[in-house]
């Protein structure tokens, strides 16, 4: 895991309001709900009494409280109450760890790192914010999230794995792609052409003009796009359960459609399509060994691989800071 950084972890959506929900993300068992006022809090899910599940709990104001014999929890980690006890103040000892939590986007964020007053901005494409409408679906994937996020960042793949959709024409031969980028966001500009049996690969430094070409953007540690146009985006959040699994959530981003009904019309048709050529994608990257993806691996690359190269080198480096 990469520290430091801010994780997508979860639909704002699934949190509701007096309903505290139990996550794995990152590895850890946690609970999150929100305060009276709406507000994120999050906490490890064990309590620290006798392990019970604090995600099975009641929200007391902005508390949460064990549903074993009623610790109750701020959003800390720190026990403040413990019933059994009466009014006796509760010992410092009696807590468990806590995450900084944001929610902005419609997304809840998670610092995984170093608990510090003042913390990064969240890493968003933040033209999403600017008159789009969404619609979207989620679902987990039996895989370490490099593996997923590495799908999408795959060129190569498009006329084999999207043979009838996305990857028709048969564009097989892989120019470039030119591979940019500003801080932690990797752009990629993709130029697949047919082969004509006589050609190579261009370079990425030999192509021109790339910025005129279509673009994918990856946002580290876990959020990508594809820009279809100025107005249509897909979103992703690949959001680490533990080693082996990922939660996908794959959002439609549109703005050229705003009235109300039909713009929700497509907005979740879109996720039909998307739902599609998504399982064209996990047929392929379920089978791939081994589960996790790293810098140095038994892989033979090609030039076409260059942003998954590109990915793999950014997160050994930020691994290392
Ligand atoms: S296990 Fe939580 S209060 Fe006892
Ligand atoms: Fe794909």
């Amino acid at each position: 895991m990469i520290k430091d950084q801010w994780y997508a972890v979860l639909d704002s959506k699934q949190l509701k309001l007096k309903k505290p929900i139990g996550v794995t993300r990152l590895g850890e068992k946690l609970v999150l709900w929100r305060s009276e006022d709406g507000k994120v809090n999050c906490i490890f899910d064990k309590c620290c009494h006798r392990g019970a599940a604090l995600s099975l709990g009641k929200i007391i104001h902005d508390k949460i409280e064990c549903p074993f014999h009623g610790f109750q929890y701020d959003s800390t980690g720190k026990v403040t109450f413990i019933p059994a006890n009466g009014n006796n103040v509760v010992p410092e000892r009696f807590k468990v760890n806590y995450f900084r939590v944001e929610e902005k986007y419609d997304i809840i964020w998670l610092w995984y790192g170093e608990d510090k007053e003042v913390l990064p901005q969240i890493p968003f494409f933040k033209e999403l914010n600017e008159g789009f409408s969404y619609g979207g679906f989620s679902e987990v994937w039996p895989v370490h999230y490099t593996r997923a996020i590495e799908n999408q960042l795959d060129v190569v793949h498009l006329p084999f794995v999207h043979s009838n959709s996305i990857g028709k024409g048969n564009k097989t031969l892989v120019n470039g792609p030119v591979v940019k980028w500003k801080d932690n966001l990797m752009t990629f500009y993709v130029n697949n052409t047919v082969d004509d049996g006589k050609s190579k690969p261009l370079k990425p430094e030999e192509i021109k003009n790339y910025e005129k070409l279509f673009s994918l953007q990856f946002q580290m540690p876990n959020t990508w796009q594809n820009i279809i146009s100025k107005d249509v985006r897909i979103f992703a959040i690949f959001a680490p359960i533990d080693d082996n699994n990922t939660q996908i959530y794959i959002r439609f981003y549109q703005r050229f459609m705003k009235v109300p009904v039909l713009k929700d019309f497509i907005n979740n048709m879109s996720s039909i399509l998307n739902k599609y050529i998504l399982h064209q994608d996990r047929r392929v990257v379920l089978t791939q060994i081994p589960n996790k993806s790293q810098l140095k691996m038994d892989e033979k690359l090609i030039q076409g691989d260059l942003p998954i190269i590109e990915y793999r080198k950014k997160r050994e480096e930020l691994k290392k800071i």
